[in-house]
């Protein structure tokens, strides 16, 4: 089960990339917005990574305009590793290298058919532990 949600910017995007998810057969709960009211986007990460980290979601999509707002919202949730992704190389390493639990996309930068490419690669990519889970125990450090 995959969490999804977006402010008023990356809400075309969410729609889009929900729907592609669900033509894949991945369950999707979308947590909002609704519509393209402006909304703050700390507002709209909160449900999304506390549904992750409850482990009710594996893993959680975030938008907004660039991403970036949210992605830095995201990272203040302690267990949360947000990434923001405009490519698909570094779809595949927010996996690999940093086992992201959530991917962030910029509704007003990447355009749909590349978000559906960089959401693939996140997904079907898997963690390669080693080194990495070293490194990823020392950003959880940084938290205490
Ligand atoms: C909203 O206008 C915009 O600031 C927001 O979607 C996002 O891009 C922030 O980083």
């Amino acid at each position: 089960m995959l969490a999804i949600g977006s402010d008023h910017g990356g809400f075309e995007l969410k729609n889009h990339v929900k729907k592609h998810l669900e033509e894949r057969g991945i369950e999707v709960k979308d947590f909002g917005v609704y519509n393209e009211n402006s909304v703050d986007y700390p507002d709209c990460a909160k449900p999304v990574c506390e549904a992750v980290l409850s482990e009710e979601y594996e893993r959680g999509i975030l938008l907004c305009g660039t991403g970036i707002g949210i992605s830095i919202a995201a990272n203040k949730f302690k267990g949360i590793r947000a990434a923001l992704c405009s490519d698909v190389f570094s779809a595949k390493m927010a996996k690999e290298h940093n086992n992201a639990n959530i991917i962030c996309l910029g509704g007003r930068v990447t355009g749909r058919e590349l978000a559906f490419m960089i959401v693939d690669t996140w997904l079907d990519s898997d963690f390669l532990g080693g080194r990495h889970s070293g490194r990823i125990a020392k950003i959880h450090e940084l938290e205490k």
